[in-house]
């Protein structure tokens, strides 16, 4: 008799989309190395100095159009093929939807949209690789990246805890579990949960002590990974 399909759920970080060519934050030679947060990804950094936010934003944003999904990315689509599989990303980029897969819910926001700098419910996708000062949203306000800034609230947190709560299955993957809220979402897991996480370095952090450690690069361990699933599951 096969086991009972689980429920999966994905919390997925910048190292799962490294290989496809994008910077990490905390990695040496990473984007917190190059940038200070404060300059670029705080709400005071965009009353000082919006153009100097945009441009950094900009530049990620050309980044992401010019990058590809790599194979870890891909390995979740041919697990959603056969179980229910929720992603949650902490990522910006839509590497996740450009390789396949539907359930995608982007906690620090997206950053091919764009939001209304005074109502962060008005978005709109943003067209090409550019927003610029003067670009209004309908009700006249000046754009803004549609992202989670540090010191601002992650609307989608009790949807994530949520569905982490009803997950069999919680594989961690290419984050280093830093940031808050999100890195609690671990602690959201139900007590029979199997959980696994994804990291090409040693885990120093404390919160992963009970997680299965597949030591590796995303786009080599979340394959193998995926196919051991699906042979336990079928
Ligand atoms: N394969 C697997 N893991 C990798 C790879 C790779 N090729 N490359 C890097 N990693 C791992 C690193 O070892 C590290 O644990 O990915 C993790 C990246 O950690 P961070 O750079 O801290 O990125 P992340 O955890 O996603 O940051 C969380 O911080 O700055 C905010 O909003 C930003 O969403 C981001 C959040």
């Amino acid at each position: 008799m096969t086991k009972s399909k689980p429920n999966i759920v994905i919390l997925s970080g910048a190292g799962i989309s490294a290989e496809s060519g994008l910077g990490t934050f905390r990695d040496k030679g990473g984007l917190w190395d190059e940038h200070d947060i404060n300059d670029v990804a705080t709400p005071e950094a965009w009353q000082k100095n919006p153009t100097l936010v945009l441009d950094f934003y900009n530049q990620r944003r050309q980044s992401v159009i010019d990058a590809k999904p790599n194979s870890a990315h891909f390995s979740l689509v041919d697990l959603e093929k056969k179980f229910n599989v929720s992603i949650v990303t902490q990522n910006i980029d839509d590497l996740h939807e450009r390789a396949g897969s539907s359930s995608v819910m982007h906690l620090h926001g997206e950053i091919r949209k764009a939001q209304c700098s005074i109502d962060e419910f008005e978005v709109i996708e943003i067209e090409g690789g550019g927003l610029e000062m003067g670009e209004m949203s309908s009700s006249g306000h000046q754009l803004r990246p549609h992202v989670v800034w540090f010191g601002e609230a992650v609307p989608k947190m009790n949807e994530a805890e949520a569905l982490v709560a009803e997950a069999d299955l919680f594989i961690v993957v290419g984050t280093s579990l830093n940031v808050y809220p999100a890195a609690n979402l671990i602690y959201s897991c139900k007590k029979l949960c199997k959980k696994y996480i994804v990291d090409i370095n040693e885990l120093t952090n404390a919160k992963f002590k009970n997680l299965v450690h597949l030591k590796g690069k995303a786009s080599e361990k979340m394959p193998e990974l995926v196919k051991s699933i699906i042979k336990e599951y079928s």
